[in-house]
């Protein structure tokens, strides 16, 4: 077994664990914080966080963290980087709407190498590993293949910032709905792209997202036969500022409609 197929069990293992912890909040009691003027987090955020870190580190004490709520932790000269959303989809989860997962993403030299996305609320697991076909609970699955945006379901999101940079979306949302058949905004960008991966969307973008949003879902779409760039057509970065995910079919005609609005 190569280092990858550990690293994937283990990711699927723990993704799950960590949907437990957080299935228990529902319906609870929450303890809201605001990070930023729309930013929250939760009691749950935190717990679900510091479970996976703790796993993470009984396992392969040796390998970074790197984690949205800040549990994780450098280690230099690491084999790999665990990349942590211990809860995407916050706002929904706080507000008792059923769209939000579990995000971990194993990444080597900048790359994604392992991904799982894990919904508990329908139980289902999105898995990647570079190199094999993406699965949706086992099954394996594949983007869909509009050829026009005419015909294209597409989503996306807005950063945090949106009530203040005038780099939020806006535009890109206002061109893309004269465009395609239609636009949805669900609130959890690593379901938004497994949903690309699973051809139940034709195509998402997004600005302003952190690595901890993008390098599961980002993979899972790539081993799903789809493709992750930047706005320009350029090579994706899971650091990077900008994320289009659609086939290879479409990117075409995704990227001519972003050229048209702001880039951050
Ligand atoms: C957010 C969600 C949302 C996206 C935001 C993200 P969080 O993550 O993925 O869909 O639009 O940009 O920050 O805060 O719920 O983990
Ligand atoms: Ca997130
Ligand atoms: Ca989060």
């Amino acid at each position: 077994m190569s280092r990858e197929h550990g690293w994937l069990d283990v990711a699927e293992r723990i993704a799950r664990d960590a949907g437990a912890v957080l299935r228990d909040f529902v319906g609870a009691e929450l303890n809201v914080a605001r990070k930023g003027a729309v930013d929250l987090v939760t009691e749950a955020d935190r717990r679900a966080e510091a479970r996976i870190v703790a796993a993470i580190r009984d396992v392969y004490p040796n390998h970074a963290i790197l984690a949205e709520e800040g549990g994780g932790s450098a280690v230099a000269g690491a084999e790999a980087t665990w990349v942590v959303d211990p809860l995407d989809g916050t706002t929904n989860f706080a507000h008792g709407v059923p769209i939000w997962c579990v995000s971990i993403g194993v990444v080597v030299e900048g790359e994604p190498v392992v991904g799982v996305v894990y919904d508990p609320s329908r139980d289902e697991c999105f898995a990647a590993r570079r190199g094999d076909r993406a699965t949706l609970n086992g099954t394996p699955i594949s983007v869909s293949r509009p050829t026009r945006l005419d015909d294209a379901l597409l989503v996306t999101g807005f950063p945090y910032d949106v009530r203040t940079s005038p780099v939020n979306n806006a535009d890109h949302f206002e061109n893309f709905l004269r465009s395609a058949q239609g636009v949805r905004r669900l609130g959890s960008a690593a379901l938004d792209l497994c949903y690309v991966a699973a051809g139940r969307f034709d195509g998402f973008w997004e600005l302003k997202l952190h690595p901890w949003d993008v390098a599961a879902g980002g993979l899972v779409v790539t081993c799903a036969g789809g493709v992750v760039s930047d706005f320009a057509g350029g090579p994706w970065d899971v650091f990077g500022s900008e994320t289009v995910a659609c086939s290879r079919e479409l990117l075409p005609d995704m990227l001519a409609v972003l050229s048209r609005g702001r880039r951050p």
